[in-house]
């Protein structure tokens, strides 16, 4: 199989129905970006555009909003899959409304992320890579997240929530639960 063919084989489709589009808004947020870079290396943009879709197009990328981004920035599609595949922050396939990310890096691992990790596992009854059968929660385990001075870590969807316990990272969980429809 050759290097195209793997990048190309970990994408999923998004659903038939739904062809992935910006809004006005997210398209005039795509002409800021582009006016950060000279006219002939829009390609620098990818990485933001990338960010911005996830957003839009509800937390992941699929292959078509892959293949959007790159007709939008004028790259090969297997340019934008190349990067996308490359940088564990893009989804590539759908999480959960709430997507919990722990950090299991040395200085989380060191300040017990295992114990916290399980403690999750059990409350949401799914393993890393795995979503709740609700579709409410991912969890996924993740490399440093840069906040290394308050480990253990996790962050769900924008927010850090550092200095944990098994018991604190559970209670936060329980607060999403209360207010998830
Ligand atoms: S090791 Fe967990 S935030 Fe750095």
């Amino acid at each position: 199989m050759t290097t195209s063919n793997t990048v190309a084989h970990v994408l999923q489709d998004g659903p038939e129905e739904l062809k992935p589009c910006f809004s006005p808004e997210a398209l005039r947020q795509v002409e800021e970006i582009f006016r950060r870079y000279p006219v002939n290396q829009r390609r620098s943009a990818l990485l933001p555009l990338l960010h911005l879709a996830q957003r839009q197009f509800g937390g992941w990328l699929s292959r078509q909003a892959l293949d959007y981004v790159a007709e939008l920035i004028g790259l090969a599609p297997i340019r934008v899959y190349e990067v996308a595949t490359f940088y564990t922050m893009y989804n590539l396939k759908p999480v959960g409304t709430y997507h919990v990310q722990v950090c299991t890096n040395i200085s989380c691992w060191l300040c017990n992320s295992d114990a916290i990790a399980q403690a999750l596992q059990q409350k949401l009854g799914i393993q890393f890579s795995e979503t709740t059968v609700d579709g409410q929660f991912t969890l996924t385990e993740v490399e440093c997240l840069g906040a290394c001075v308050n480990a253990p870590m996790m962050q769900i969807n924008d927010d850090y929530y550092e200095n944990l316990t098994p018991e604190t990272a559970v209670a936060v969980i329980d607060r999403m639960m209360e207010v998830s429809p």
